[in-house]
């Protein structure tokens, strides 16, 4: 019995244990996104989500975004990864865009909505 008990105190430190690590992993994994991120993530997650997938590189509607501005050349418009072409994209969208157009954002969102999504873009 009371060998018992020595290894249920065992089990459970060990299971204590990896909670406590998983849940430092998870939370140093919130802290990598800086404040700018995390607002543009909220951006994203409302105004660009239904049409690009910020997990994977393959095509919801538009391309996906995940590692953009890793690539040399947007996904589509081949231009160069740049701050400025992707803030252009974002305020301007694309008329010709297939399947569908993007709409421009230029009203809806605030000039630190798209410096802040555009952070968050940088992250993927
Ligand atoms: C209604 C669907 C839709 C929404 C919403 C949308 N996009 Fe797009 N996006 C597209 C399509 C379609 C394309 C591909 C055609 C093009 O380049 O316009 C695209 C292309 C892009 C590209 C690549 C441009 C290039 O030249 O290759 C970027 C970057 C992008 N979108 C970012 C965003 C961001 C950031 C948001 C949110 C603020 C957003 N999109 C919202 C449909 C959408």
């Amino acid at each position: 019995m009371q060998d018992f008990a020595r290894k249920t105190r065992r089990a459970l430190s060990i299971v204590g244990l990896t909670m406590a690590v998983a849940a430092v992993t998870w939370a140093k994994g919130k802290e990598t996104l800086s404040p700018a991120a995390q607002g543009g993530k909220k951006v994203f997650d409302q105004n660009c989500s239904l049409c690009h997938f910020p997990t994977q590189a393959t095509t919801k509607i538009g391309p996906g975004l995940k590692g953009l501005f890793k690539m040399k050349e947007l996904p589509y418009s081949h231009r160069p990864v740049t701050v400025a072409n992707v803030q252009e994209q974002i305020e301007k969208g694309n008329a010709q865009g297939k399947p569908m157009p993007m709409p421009p954002f230029a009203s809806k969102l605030s000039k630190t909505d798209i410096s802040n999504v555009i952070a968050y873009l940088k992250t993927l």
